[in-house]
């Protein structure tokens, strides 16, 4: 099976080919024209909603576009910062976009709750089936940028699975074992692998 990724990420795409290789399917990114389509956002602080609204917008391109053959995969995924009350959630592209990570690791200055959470959302659509699950990946945010590797929050983000290392300062076959994208991706693999759970 061929599944068409809703995201211009190579970051994301990487993570959900490490997995789906498994089972012998491709991943690419979705493009029409040789580019990801601008989709609209909702006005929407819930995971969930910003990726069945991506779905259902994905969903008329194939059609419009003669690619139903295809699997679809949506994600949505954030940042959820404890002391923030979970900001910025839905919001964290634009947050990182605007005041970045200095913004974020000045905004945590001296303080001793530094937890937080990655959460993601994925759905996979093929003809008319559709399958859900959600991940989440704990973590604590760190004083200073750290590493080179991954995309986002991860030069300040440091799972709690891991050795101490932020998400940067690892592979990304060893960030792929613990994220919340890799856990919620691993849900729709084990409903793809048995279909009858
Ligand atoms: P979206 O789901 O593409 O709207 O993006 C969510 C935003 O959350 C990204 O632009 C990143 O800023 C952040 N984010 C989500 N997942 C990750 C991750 O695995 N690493 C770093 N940042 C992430």
């Amino acid at each position: 099976m061929k599944i068409l990724f809703v995201t211009s990420n190579q970051n994301k795409i990487n993570e959900a080919k490490i997995l789906f290789n498994e089972l012998d399917y491709s991943v690419e990114g979705l493009k029409i024209n040789g580019k990801l389509p601008n989709f609209i956002e909702p006005q929407s602080n819930n995971l969930e909603v910003v990726a069945v609204s991506k779905l259902k917008q994905a969903v008329s391109l194939l059609k419009n576009n003669n690619l139903e053959e295809y699997a679809i995969l949506v994600e949505d995924s954030g940042l959820f910062i404890d002391k923030f009350s979970d900001f910025p959630g839905v919001f964290s592209s634009f947050v990182y976009d605007s005041i970045g990570l200095t913004g974020i690791l000045n905004l945590l200055a001296n303080s001793i709750n530094r937890s937080a959470e990655y959460r993601a959302v994925t759905i996979l659509q093929w003809k008319n089936k559709i399958w859900k699950s959600s991940g989440v990946c704990k973590g604590t945010i760190s004083n200073k940028e750290l590493g080179e590797g991954g995309f986002g929050y991860d030069p300040i983000f440091i799972p709690l699975e891991g050795d101490g290392s932020t998400f940067s300062q690892m592979s990304n076959i060893e960030k792929s074992l613990i994220s919340h994208r890799s856990n919620s991706l691993r849900g729709l693999l084990d409903s793809l692998k048995h279909p009858s759970k």
